[in-house]
């Protein structure tokens, strides 16, 4: 059978999924994504870490940990239609980012742009009798400073990365005393680029102590990575958001007044957030990339100005259209690390058809931006429990030990019962 061709890849979408078996599914994305058939069998995470490769990828590895890798449908970022790799154990997070895509996808779907994938590494220097002076001397020493970076990753250069700028912080009070504090700016390219730049601070610290006058202490990345950000829009008819009980423009202003809940008030905004990250970090562990570390760089951007608060903004713009807003890091990589290793990472990414980091970034901040909306739009409306709840029924059939078969149909009865409890499910298991 021929495979399709990039464009075609990208301009097929499989639509329903939901009826059919995982088995079907895999094929049916495999052939959507013009995955090769052993491709499309890596999907099946189950076999496709071997316990050699997992051993390579951590210490004392003892085996693989499992989670359902699913595929998010109906997103159009820029005009392209992607698949979207989650890994997630939480019911209703797939379903919810593809409804979500589907609404917005009626109305061009979502817009996404992106920063040049800039990281900071910190070379902290303590000791200083002249702290301004010290900074004086290194910015002064930038150029040299800037070219020893570089020649730390000739090839990086070679790829159009390297150092951009040089900048000194400095702290004039502090426990210890004053600090200065150099932060180095390198374009990391395609990498998350932790390796790259802490490997730069490290080989940059002797000449930093020089300039400066002073002793360095810590030499690592910041996972604040602000000059890497990725930012998303869409805009949505607010008659989109009419059901049968609900009128779509009410629902619109519902999810404004959601949102301002969380612009305002921290405990709200927590919640809020890691609604967004409910979508965000699924694809990038999918994608084998460090969610830890979009985490980090996700909760310090929201609390940037001193208050944490949201990191997305919902507004009613023309025509009562609902406009939706994202900005946050995204520090991804397409390359290193398990990104290479891992071989279902490698065909998620490969599912994405990203030409480029900062294409994943994008993508990203779209998956967090549709995320957050389901969860505002359920909130607006009929509230959270029901979608979640009937999702979750299956969960809470298998806890009360159903197996095979019995598991839909212990749903089924939960879903139609209106109670989805374990007792419940124990029960009907009974009678089954
Ligand atoms: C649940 O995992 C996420 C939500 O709590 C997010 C939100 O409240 O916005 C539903």
């Amino acid at each position: 059978m021929s495979q399709p061709t990039d464009s075609e890849t990208r301009r097929s979408t499989p639509t329903g999924l939901r009826a059919l078996t995982p088995e079907a599914r895999r094929a049916a994305v495999g052939r959507a994504a013009g995955l090769s058939e052993e491709e499309t069998g890596l999907l099946d995470g189950g076999e496709a870490l071997p316990l050699a490769i997992a051993d390579g990828m951590i210490e004392n590895v003892v085996g693989r940990f499992q989670l359902p890798l699913g595929v998010a449908t109906n997103f159009v970022v820029n005009g392209e239609p992607r698949l979207i790799p989650m890994a997630v154990e939480e019911p209703s997070v797939v379903a919810a980012a593809s409804y979500m895509a589907k609404l917005a996808a009626a109305d061009g779907g979502f817009q996404a742009s992106s920063d040049p994938p800039v990281m900071r590494a910190q070379i902290q220097i303590l000791g200083l009798s002249d702290p301004h002076g010290a900074r004086h001397r290194l910015l002064a020493a930038k150029g040299d400073l800037m070219a020893r970076a570089d020649a730390c990753d000739p090839v990086l250069v070679g790829l159009g990365g390297g150092a951009r700028d040089i900048e000194v912080r400095l702290f004039e009070e502090t426990p210890v005393g004053p600090m200065a504090v150099l932060h180095l700016l390198v374009d990391v390219r395609d990498a998350m680029g932790a390796n790259t730049v802490n490997t730069m601070a490290e080989k940059l610290a002797p000449e930093v102590e020089r300039i400066a006058g002073g002793r360095v202490r810590l030499r690592i990345l910041s996972n604040l990575a602000d000059r890497r950000l990725a930012r998303a829009r869409v805009e949505i008819a607010p008659e989109r958001f009419t059901t049968d009980g609900f009128d779509g423009a009410e629902v619109v202003l519902g999810i404004v007044e959601a949102c301002a809940l969380a612009l305002v008030d921290p405990y709200r905004a927590a919640t809020h957030n890691k609604g967004i990250m409910n979508g965000i970090d699924p694809l990038v562990a999918a994608t084998g990339n460090d969610w830890r570390a979009i985490e980090a760089g996700a909760h310090a951007f929201a609390a940037r100005d001193g208050r944490y608060t949201s990191l997305t903004r919902w507004e009613i713009g023309a025509e009562g259209r609902l406009v939706g807003t994202i900005e946050l890091p995204m520090a991804l990589g397409l390359v290193g690390g398990a990104t290479k290793t891992h071989p279902t990472a490698r065909v998620a990414l490969k599912l994405l058809a990203v030409a480029s980091a900062q294409e994943l970034a994008q993508v990203a901040a779209c998956v967090g931006l549709a995320q957050n909306l389901a969860a505002l739009r359920a909130l607006a409306s009929e509230g959270i429990q029901r979608g979640h709840m009937t999702l979750h029924a299956r969960n809470i059939a298998i806890t009360a030990g159903a197996e095979g078969a019995e598991i839909e149909r212990v749903a089924r009865d939960l879903i139609a019962g209106g109670e989805i409890t374990t007792a419940a499910a124990r029960a009907l298991l009974a009678k089954v």
